[in-house]
């Protein structure tokens, strides 16, 4: 290969695929987001329809692997029905905050739970043929300013919490992708910091497939090549072509860096079976009957019983029904960003009931709303494309888009120059009822709303970027106008963009709504209190929990919790369901007789959590994520604007390695729901823990086992969590830390024993000034647990001496 040939091997194509070289028969391949379906290419919305997967905080829910594994198995098919051998998944940074925006794409608080879910994820992926990328390679733990913030991170928790399931990939799955993070780690980008991809990725761990960049996260040419990143994406290359021969002629890159790099390239396109089959197929829709099953399956072991007082499940024979509240008719099946795809379909929970009811037993009211933005109107946009930023000339392009939100990845019209484009988009509305409407415009770039013929928003003169569309959109602008029922007006938007924006994103987006008031409110409540059982299904949605964007806290959106102690007030059988992509408070919780924690979990949502309360499925779930009382009693909320949201470019992991569980148990604060926690419709009775090894020298690994009956009469799942407390130390240690579980199915009376192992690596700490992971002499204490609040039994082991694992790299410099 000659060094043009290597070297334009080490960008994308474009948005998705990677360069082919004919000359050689090397083929392109094709990446698609992930990690809850395989979108495909194209934009955000409205691509090819595909499977919609439980997202990641839903899957940590699960606790459990082998679910997660035939997953991986089903998204690999996915992956290949969109052309695509590799999935930018999974995520795995640690839940840290309570409000970071991609909270739900994560799995838990916990490396051990995080690192345990992602590898079977990967396994699964691989076993269909197709390689998983582990992102964000690391730091990625909040949404602000996330392309230039610095996550200052001792090496100490970098070592325990941050980069465990980035290990494991490598070590134990193997995976073949790593995907660099937009953020800086101690001041370093990530897709150039050498001591985190040579020294420790490669050299270290000995990992063997490629690193890639966040999508436009890669911000030179040599230093990034220098420190091991291999790809740049997404394509055409920005930093590298011929940039990168240059600075290879000019001995700023080794020649033999390019080499290795691209032969890390070609080595992927290999393991994904690239040269057998080169082309790449068209994108298909395969909505397959098994892959309905498994969401369905999944999204209710997934789904954690808060809280019961003996409400659940229930039985819905004769009994009247209010579904109230926000997404009882809307599915919430998802989380935004590039998560998110164009699902098959979307079960919404009174659908899910619908099926189980007669006409007049269920009814259903909003009561409020929940809603970030205006719910979008229903398009479809007719574009006209002018060649000139005033909408003047000639119209260059027309085009159809089906949505009330249009988004380009790509230049708007062929041959047009972002800066050089003006557009007007217009679709047609027709008012339902006659009253006060208001409008929300957001948009990449100056724009204006027309209704009617009359200007309803206008940022033309001051838009600014602001929280949609990854930190690139505005703040949403209303609007209001007075409508009519029945007669229809033209929306329309005129656009233009502006550059200097890191994404090339360009979009616009409506929404219309009369908003609901009091009478909406006082409807709900009538209806709950007319109703034997009241379902209030509350939350936020795609909206709030997205990617680009933290969440403003972690109270319900709205009038939601009023609404919810209304409903319990007038109804003693009520229960709430929740779905967020992370924590939320519940002022209301002694009020209502139980509370369901649902998540997103994918297109089956209405018909999981309908199982659930039906009883139809045992709630498998248990939090993988502390629900605190209140948001200043995370790690980092501490008033300390260093510590969360950052402070001068920079945010600081002051907290170390006293994130989730570890941080209540060392502060003494007891949470709203702990870690591991959930309820089951059955009840289990534990054995205390046993070992093979009471005595370690360290040499192996020591088996625990603890039995589990069902003392019920249905059957459930349990989740045997097995934590190790420490001795007196001479660092400041975790009380407890989590290092094994298994997840049990048992039948009525049936007992079964988890087995679980325990490496040296499950008594160490890291030591900083020996950079190695040190397990001193002791005893430690093994304890089983339901929970991290709910201990169920104990054992003692005594290490005779101390083990010390050193490694190589120093990533704090
Ligand atoms: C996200 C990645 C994603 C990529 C491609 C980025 O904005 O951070 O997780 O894979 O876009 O869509």
């Amino acid at each position: 290969m000659t060094l043009e040939e290597q070297v334009s091997l080490l960008a994308g194509a474009d948005f998705w695929t990677t360069v082919a070289i004919p000359r050689l028969g090397i083929p392109a391949i094709k990446v698609s987001d992930g990690p809850n379906g395989a979108r495909g290419g194209g934009s955000l919305v409205g691509g090819v329809k595909a499977a919609s997967f439980p997202v990641g905080i839903a899957l940590g829910a699960s606790w459990n692997p082998s679910l997660v594994e035939k997953i991986g198995g089903a998204l690999a098919e996915e992956a290949r029905s969109k052309g695509a051998s590799v999935l930018l998944a999974p995520t795995v940074n640690i839940q840290r905050s309570a409000v970071n925006g991609r909270n739900f794409e994560c799995y838990s608080e916990d490396p051990c739970v995080t690192a345990t879910l992602a590898t079977a994820y990967i396994e699964g992926l691989r076993n269909g043929g197709v390689g998983a990328t582990i992102k964000h390679f690391v730091g990625n733990e909040s949404e602000i300013q996330r392309t230039t913030m610095s996550s200052d991170v001792d090496d100490r928790a970098l070592r325990e919490i941050y980069l465990p399931p980035f290990e494991a990939a490598v070590k134990t799955a193997g995976v073949f992708a790593v995907m660099s993070s937009y953020n800086r780690l101690n001041g370093t980008f990530t897709s150039e910091h050498k001591a985190l991809l040579r020294d420790l990725l490669k050299d270290e761990w000995g990992f063997s497939g490629i690193v890639m960049s966040d999508w436009f996260g890669s911000h030179s040419t040599a230093p990034t090549v220098e420190a091991g990143l291999d790809l740049e994406m997404p394509g055409p290359t920005r930093d590298r072509g011929d940039k990168l021969v240059a600075a290879v002629r000019a001995g700023e890159v080794a020649a033999d860096r390019v080499r290795e790099a691209a032969r890390r390239v070609l080595t992927l396109i290999e393991r994904v079976g690239g040269f057998d089959t080169p082309d790449i197929p068209a994108e298909r829709a395969i909505d397959k009957p098994e892959h309905r099953a498994l969401i369905r399956r999944a999204g209710a072991e997934a789904i954690v019983l808060l809280k019961n007082d003996g409400i659940l499940p229930l039985d819905l024979a004769g009994q009247t029904i209010a579904a109230i509240g926000p997404n009882a008719e809307a599915a919430q099946i998802m989380g935004g960003g590039s998560a998110q795809l164009n699902p098959h379909y979307a079960v919404s929970p009174a659908d899910g009931l619908r099926v189980l009811t007669s006409e007049n037993q269920l009814r259903t009211a909003p009561g409020v709303t929940a809603n970030r933005l205006m719910p979008l109107i229903s398009g479809p946009f007719e574009v006209d494309v002018y060649g000139r930023p005033d909408l003047t000339g000639p119209v260059v392009e027309h085009q159809s888009h089906p949505l009330g939100e249009v988004m380009w990845f790509n230049e708007v019209a062929p041959g047009v120059a972002d800066a050089e484009f003006s557009l007007r988009a217009t679709t047609r509305f027709t008012p339902s009822e006659t009253a006060e409407h208001v409008f929300g415009l957001v948009s990449i770039g100056p724009s204006r709303l027309i209704v009617d013929g009359r200007t309803v928003v206008d940022i033309r003169k001051d838009w600014a970027p602001g929280d949609n569309y990854f930190e690139c959109g505005n703040r949403e602008v209303r609007g209001t106008i007075a409508l009519e029922a029945g007669r229809t007006v033209d929306v329309v938007v005129e656009y233009r963009f502006v550059q200097a924006i890191t994404l090339n994103l360009k979009a616009i987006r409506v929404g219309v709504a009369v908003p609901l008031g009091d009478k909406a409110f006082a409807d709900a409540v009538e209806l709950a209190r007319a109703s034997d059982i009241a379902i209030v299904y509350a939350g936020r949605s795609g909206e709030w929990d997205t990617e680009g964007n933290d969440l403003p806290g972690i109270a319900l959106p709205g009038r939601q919790d009023e609404l919810i102690a209304a409903i319990a007030a007038v109804n003693p059988r009520t229960v709430v369901v929740l779905q967020t992509g992370g924590p939320v408070a519940m002022p209301w919780l002694d009020k209502v007789g139980a509370v369901v924690e649902a998540w997103y979990p994918g297109q089956e949502a209405g018909n999981a959590i309908a199982d659930v309360l039906t009883g139809v499925a045992e709630p498998g779930g248990r939090l993988a994520q502390t629900f605190p009382r209140s948001i200043d009693h995370t790690p980092v909320e501490t008033g300390d604007p260093s510590t969360y949201p950052g402070r001068d470019g920079h945010v600081v992991y002051r907290e170390g390695v006293f994130v989730g569980y570890r941080h209540y148990d060392k502060a003494g604060i007891e949470p709203l729901f702990p870690f591991g926690h959930g309820l089951s419709y059955t009840s289990f009775d534990w054995q205390a823990p046993s070992v093979d090894k009471p005595v370690f020298d360290g040499e192996g690994t020591i088996t625990v086992r603890v039995r589990v009956t069902n003392n019920g009469a249905r059957s459930g799942s349990e989740v045997v969590q097995l934590y190790v407390a420490p001795p007196t130390s001479r660092v400041d240690r975790p009380v407890k830390e989590l290092r094994a579980f298994a997840k049990l199915l048992l039948a009525p009376g049936e007992t079964v024993e988890a087995t679980m192992l325990l490496s040296p690596r499950a008594f160490s700490y890291f030591d900083v000034e020996r950079n190695a992971f040190v397990a001193e002499k002791g005893r430690y204490r093994l304890i089983a647990a339901a929970s991290a609040a709910a201990a169920k039994g104990s054992v003692d082991i005594e290490l005779t001496r101390e083990i010390v694992e050193v490694v190589s790299a120093r990533l704090r410099h």
